[in-house]
């Protein structure tokens, strides 16, 4: 077991580069399944989840190379190479590992007419997380059951049609539009996602050929094309690993340059860090986030973009867990998205929780104590509360972290902060 042993008690200070967002990265894989041949992605990070991508591809018949920069930051350049007919089935355990997998079905569906891909554990057809995915792919013609543990689409061909989410899903506005470039007519896709993911898609797929309008607001219009061409496409900067970096500095009363932030991705988040007293700047190519004092507590309501991200929820009840004051923290993306929290009271924070609100009142200082990462982002969560916990804090399970940070550790410790990385006996 892979544990990180975070040492309290150090500002962070010093620059730190952001790669391309694991949340497009994926996504980009698997739309270059739209167009046979050779895709470049530049930008794309060094971590675990673009590693089962990779394997997701391979399996579907493809090509696929890693070529880490030898400049550092985590990023590297993926090439896929996309035979005219790809496999169509994409295995259980590939999709237990990395949810994300299921972007693969509009891809192979438009492409080939038919996807067969395993079921994310637990989840039954129609079910609350794939619910929007599957009635979106059965508007535009698809054909969906469930077969085995597997879900079986087939539609030889695609119709476009008009389209309304119940909830502007990230992962089904991505699955249908990547359906909807190569099907006949036009697709109108109303209560979209907004994420600047969404956005970065919709960029390399009309760089692909694709016809798309409204991407980056709630109305995304689609009209499908004969066939699309793979290109060379440089992924979005990482908003998540920015922001956590940014609430890292603040919260340890650091100084720290961002560089390759992108200001305007985390406009409402930022507001909040400048509320609690920091200092926030854009700088040329990135971002300063500078805090010489303990921060306040501030209010935050997680909501899809441009919201206040959920992914960033668990660092912002770290903060939190340090600032002057009570805070009240709000989930309204995911239920389960507290169940960290548990951890975050063995450091000794005072929070409590009532259904998806958490009550928050910060303490001077944190204590030390093993801790479980237990997803991604509870992970950062957790490393930053380290920081500025007394003593040596154990965060184990940072397999979940390695799933969406590049070199975290070498990161962390490029910007002072003292992280190691041990191996315990399971
Ligand atoms: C993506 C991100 C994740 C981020 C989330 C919200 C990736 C790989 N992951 O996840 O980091 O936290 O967006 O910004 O990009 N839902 C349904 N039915 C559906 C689809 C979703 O009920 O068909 C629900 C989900 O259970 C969840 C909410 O909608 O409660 C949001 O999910 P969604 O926006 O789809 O997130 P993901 O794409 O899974």
């Amino acid at each position: 077991m892979d544990c990180f042993e975070v040492t309290g008690g150090t500002a962070l200070s010093g620059r730190v580069r952001v790669t391309g967002a694991k949340n497009s990265a994926l996504k980009l894989m698997a739309a270059a399944l739209l167009a046979s041949g050779r895709t470049t992605l530049d930008e794309v990070p060094d971590i675990l989840d673009v590693a089962i991508m990779s394997e997701v591809l391979r399996r579907l018949g493809c090509g696929v190379t890693y070529e880490r920069y030898g400049t550092g930051g985590g990023g590297g350049r993926v090439v896929v190479d996309v035979p005219e007919e790809p496999s169509t089935e994409t295995d259980y355990d590939l999709v237990r590992k990395m949810r994300a997998s299921i972007s693969v079905l509009g891809p192979l569906v438009a492409r080939c007419g038919s996807a067969r891909v395993a079921l994310p554990g637990g989840d039954a057809i129609g079910s609350r997380g794939l619910d929007m995915h599957i009635s979106g792919l059965e508007r535009l013609g698809a054909t969906i059951d469930s077969e085995h543990g597997f879900l079986v689409a087939t539609a030889p061909k695609l119709t476009g049609t008009s389209l309304w989410l119940d909830f502007p899903s990230v992962g089904a506005t991505e699955n249908l539009v990547m359906a909807a470039v190569l099907a006949d007519g036009t697709t109108v896709v109303d209560n979209a996602a907004r994420e600047p993911e969404i956005v970065d898609l919709c960029s390399m797929l009309s760089a692909m050929g694709a016809r798309i309008e409204g991407a980056g607001t709630s109305t995304i219009t689609v009209e499908g094309v004969e066939e699309l061409r793979p290109v060379t496409y440089t992924t979005v900067p990482d908003r998540i690993v920015a922001g956590t970096w940014a609430i890292g500095a603040v919260m340890t009363r650091g100084d720290v340059v961002i560089e390759r932030a992108v200001p305007d991705h985390l406009t409402v988040a930022l507001a909040k860090l400048t509320d609690a007293g920091a200092h926030v700047e854009p700088v040329d190519g990135g971002l300063r986030v500078a805090m010489d004092d303990r921060p306040r507590c501030v209010d935050i309501v997680t909501l899809p973009y441009p919201g206040f991200p959920t992914d960033l929820q668990p660092m912002a009840v770290a903060l939190a867990a340090v600032s002057t004051g009570t805070a009240l923290i709000t989930e309204n993306v995911f239920e389960g998205r507290f169940m960290f929290v548990n951890e975050l009271v063995r450091l000794g924070a005072s929070v409590r929780i009532d259904g998806h609100h958490a009550v928050v009142r910060g303490r001077e200082r944190l204590s030390s104590a093993p801790v479980l990462a237990t997803d991604i982002r509870a992970g950062a969560g957790l490393i930053l509360a380290g920081l500025v916990s007394d003593g040596v804090t154990e965060v184990q399970d940072v397999h979940h972290v390695d799933r969406g940070y590049p070199d975290l550790v070498a990161q962390l410790s490029g910007l002072g902060a003292r992280v190691e990385r041990v191996q315990r006996p399971d």
